[in-house]
């Protein structure tokens, strides 16, 4: 069912002292920083020839962020997203075998203009995943 790792997300507490460890030290192409209301983040995407890293910085004060930040301080790894070709046949199939679906269940439009939804982290070894359809 799933295809390629879209990108792996990283929450960060410094998002220009991020954005600078990536294009400096690391050397990566760094796009600008995205504010997305919607889903409490600001968002930048560094694109690597096989996948992107998104770094994720809290936006608001009901900010999914600020939460898993106070839990690691220092920044960590937050969720893997991995591609589908049609997200509502994704989602019905995952919960008919019992996975949750956070939020309504209904995808939102991510960063990248395209559907996206998330699965529970308890439900998948421990790892927050986000599904987006391309
Ligand atoms: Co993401």
């Amino acid at each position: 069912m799933i295809g390629r790792l879209n990108h792996v997300a990283i929450a960060v507490p410094d998002l220009e002292a991020a954005i600078d460890q990536y294009k400096t030290a690391l050397g990566a192409q760094v796009g600008p920083p995205q504010d997305e209301p919607d889903h409490g983040v600001t968002v930048v995407f560094i694109t690597l020839p096989n996948t992107k890293i998104e770094l994720l910085y809290p936006l608001g004060d009901a900010s999914p962020i600020t939460g898993f930040l106070e839990k690691n301080p220092s920044g960590g790894i937050h969720h893997m997203c991995y591609e589908v070709d049609d997200i509502l046949k994704a989602r019905d199939q995952l919960q008919a075998q019992g996975a949750r679906v956070l939020g309504t269940g209904d995808p939102k439009i991510g960063a990248h203009g395209k559907p996206v939804l998330f699965l529970h982290p308890k439900d998948f070894q421990g790892c927050l995943i986000e599904l987006e359809e391309v």
